[in-house]
């Protein structure tokens, strides 16, 4: 690409600071996913109007969909309107679930602060190959990198599987000695999108296993671990999608006080797509069919904007405790 940035140029920060902050303080830096002007608007205003560092992070699919050259815009956009609103608060732009080192590479070059490589479905000494190739080329540009054990179920843009595979513990330390990444995601028993468990009739969601994430934290005591597939799927959003023409019966998803008992261990980083995208999707419904006359996009995507503002301020605040941290 002709156009390379550096993230400082932008404003942008890495992860470096803010993990060192948030494993020694208790919390977790929230994720969010997005695509599209709106939610990176609700996600600049929350996370200022709480105080929080933020990660806003795409995915590839979210990439192709935005163009390459917006998204840099947009993320510098993100800063600048933070700092008008008269806040310094640290912003990553984060690629999430990135499949190659040529993706990766990419966004390095066009402005990102750190990437994921999601080598988690390959054998592993093919993983850590990889991983290191594209710490290799990101560390030199100072950019963070996030690589992955285990391997979670569910369906997250192209990334999907059908059965999830829990970290092994014993696994850990050799994994990110050999390849230098800056945090780890784990699978210990959550899952993408928002159909997280398939519950029967009375049973309740199994607890995530927090006897993994211990003994991962025994073994890299301080290292930064992060929790993917993390959404609540918040059944407020479900009911109105649902009364108002959708079909999401049984959509489920982890519980908040296990993912506050979470951010309060080695887990500082959250991600967070699904419940971003319910909120939108049950706002617009609701409104345009209380509201059928109407065909302005601002008024159905303002809706949607609102809530998600009040979403990611309640996240920030009572589920990772990363308001007032920025
Ligand atoms: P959710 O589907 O639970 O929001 O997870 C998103 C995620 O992990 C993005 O990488």
């Amino acid at each position: 690409m002709g156009n390379t940035v550096h993230f400082s140029d932008l404003g942008l920060v890495n992860t470096r600071e803010i993990f060192r902050k948030a494993v020694g303080g208790g919390y977790a830096i929230p994720a969010y996913n997005f695509n599209n002007l709106e939610q990176l608007q609700a996600i600049v205003v929350a996370c200022v109007e709480t105080s929080s560092p933020v990660i806003i992070q795409v995915s590839k699919g979210a990439r192709n969909y935005a163009n390459e050259t917006m998204l840099r815009h947009m993320a510098q956009g993100a800063v600048a309107m933070a700092t008008e609103m008269g806040s310094k608060i640290p912003i990553v732009l984060h690629l999430d679930h990135g499949d190659s080192f040529e993706l990766c590479k990419s966004c390095v070059d066009s402005g990102f602060s750190s990437v994921m490589i999601d080598g988690s479905h390959l054998p592993y000494e093919e993983n850590i190959a990889l991983t290191k190739k594209v710490v290799d080329y990101a560390h030199a540009r100072d950019v963070s990198v996030e690589g992955e054990l285990g391997v979670l179920a569910g369906i997250e843009d192209e990334v999907s599987a059908e059965h999830s595979t829990y970290t092994q513990p014993e696994e850990v330390e050799d994994f990110v000695a050999k390849t230098g990444v800056d945090s780890l995601a784990i699978s210990i028993g959550t899952s993408h999108g928002a159909f997280k468990f398939r519950l029967k009739e009375g049973e309740s969601v199994p607890p995530l296993r927090f006897d993994i994430l211990e003994e991962i934290e025994r073994r890299l005591p301080g290292f930064p671990i992060v929790l993917h597939g993390a959404s609540s799927v918040v059944q407020e959003y479900v009911e109105l999608i649902n009364a108002y023409g959708g079909h999401m019966e049984g959509a489920v998803g982890v519980p908040e006080e296990q993912l506050r008992r979470a951010a309060a261990s080695a887990v500082c980083k959250i991600n967070i797509d699904s419940d971003g995208r319910l909120a939108v999707t049950a706002k617009v419904r609701e409104y345009l069919a209380k509201n059928p006359g109407e065909f302005d996009p601002r008024k159905y995507l303002g809706e949607a904007r609102n809530e998600l503002v009040r979403l990611i301020k309640h996240k920030n605040q009572a589920v990772l405790g990363s308001a007032g941290k920025a």
